[in-house]
């Protein structure tokens, strides 16, 4: 199957996408990390976020990959680990400008396409089940409040960042703007994502409700095939 699970910062989309892809045996990708290393990689060179030429120019040289080790997943440009580059609230709102042009979309679509080409994998983002993948088996929006979501978000800092937790606050606000406003592939839930509120759930227990709709959708394809082969 493809999964998808789709939301803004904070829901809590990566803990449970791992711990969904370590319950299935199926791969994790973090299609958010690819925006962050684009918005490295422009910083870098110092590509603003609307020269578009530049931005073209700066995808066609990126050589983005997964690769696993013991912490997890790593990314990396070439043989450079970007990991812990990317993930600084500099690079949060980075990413999120940059994720508006539509020529880093274009690249992304054809590199996260790439990854969905071998069925078995659950892809985190902001338009997993709107845009890449459409067709996917079983979409999820995961949500939760703002002020939830901030609080998490500044644990989650503690050590790498001094940002208060109202500027976590302020900077997730408008990224949710940015995120839900834009033009193209804007945040939002698919017609047929299922919607889970986060607020009073560990991750753990996100996972087993979302383990329960992947149960039933088997269920129901394996009483399918029976009906059909009666
Ligand atoms: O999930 P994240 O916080 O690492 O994502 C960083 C930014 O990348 C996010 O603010 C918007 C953008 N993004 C996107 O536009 N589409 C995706 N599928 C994933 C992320």
């Amino acid at each position: 199957m493809v999964i998808t699970i789709d939301g803004p910062a904070g829901a809590g989309k990566t803990t449970v996408s791992r711990g969904l892809a370590d319950r299935l045996g199926y791969r994790y990708i973090d299609t958010g990390a690819l925006y962050r290393g684009v918005a490295l990689a422009a910083r870098k060179k110092r590509i603003a976020t609307d020269d578009d030429i530049g931005l073209e120019a700066l995808c066609r040289d990126l050589r983005l990959r997964f690769i696993r080790n013991a912490d997890g997943c790593r990314l990396y440009d070439g043989d450079d680990d970007i990991e812990d580059q990317i993930r600084t609230p500099e690079m949060s709102m980075l990413a999120s400008a940059i994720s508006a042009r539509s020529v880093v979309r274009r690249f992304l679509l054809d590199v996260q396409r790439q990854f969905g080409r071998e069925k078995g994998a659950v892809f985190e983002g902001r338009d997993m089940g709107t845009v890449v993948f459409p067709d996917a088996d079983l979409k999820f929006f995961l949500e939760a409040p703002l002020e939830v979501r901030a609080r998490r978000r500044h644990r989650e800092l503690n050590g790498r960042s001094d940002q208060s937790l109202d500027g976590v606050l302020k900077d997730m606000q408008r990224r949710d703007h940015n995120d839900q406003t834009r033009v193209l592939a804007p945040l939002k839930p698919a017609a047929d994502a299922v919607v889970i509120n986060s607020e009073n759930l560990t991750a753990d227990a996100v996972v087993e409700r979302m383990m329960m709709e992947i149960k039933m959708l088997e269920a129901k394809l394996r009483n399918h095939g029976s009906t059909e082969g009666s």
